[in-house]
């Protein structure tokens, strides 16, 4: 394994259309993501997605175990290839992301509350899972990432948006809970 170089916003392998994984379970492929997953780990993310290396192909990881705030869900470490994800209802939530791709970054983004997720893992076994809030939160930041979307195209209010010291000094405590009634403050999304 190894970790990777993530690839920065303005880089433009960040806003192509990756391609699908043609074939789950080569060693090819099993490489690949045991470097996304040293990788995250390496830049402290809870998410990743292979055009941050510099591998256009639809493939994601993710995953919450460790220090979890009692207040957040818990993710799977989950491999996902070719993913698909169908709102289940229309409802959106406004929670804070950063990306490892724009570091330093914070921003509020308006995501839909309520998901579900298809695709395969590695080996090709199905994933099917309907989820919500954080863990629905993370799924679509990564998936954004094989349409060459970054968080910051899906923001809808610039004045919630600045480096991570700054925000987190102008939100931190009651305030940012009243403010925006969501409970990701506490855990943002990096991914
Ligand atoms: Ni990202």
């Amino acid at each position: 394994m190894t970790a990777q170089c993530v690839l920065r916003m303005g880089h433009p392998i960040l806003l192509q259309v990756a391609e699908p994984i043609s074939e789950p379970g080569t060693d090819a492929l099993h490489a690949l993501i045991a470097d996304m997953w040293e990788t995250m780990a390496e830049y402290g993310g809870i998410g990743l997605a292979a055009p941050q290396i510099g591998i256009s192909q639809r493939l994601v990881v993710f995953g919450l175990e460790e220090d979890t705030p009692p207040d957040a869900d818990t993710i799977p470490p989950t491999v996902l290839t070719n993913p698909v994800i169908t709102p289940l209802d229309d409802e959106m939530e406004h929670g804070w992301e950063a990306c490892l791709s724009v570091p330093g970054m914070r921003g509020l983004v308006s995501r839909h509350t309520r998901i579900r997720y298809t695709g395969l893992d590695e080996n090709g076994a199905v994933i099917d899972r309907q989820v919500e809030g954080y863990h629905a939160r993370v799924v679509q930041h990564e998936c954004d990432h094989l349409d060459g979307i970054l968080y910051l195209q899906r923001m809808d209010d610039f004045t919630q948006f600045g480096f991570e010291p700054e925000m987190t000094e102008r939100f931190s405590g009651a305030s940012m809970q009243s403010e925006e009634d969501n409970d990701n403050e506490a855990h943002p999304v990096v991914a």
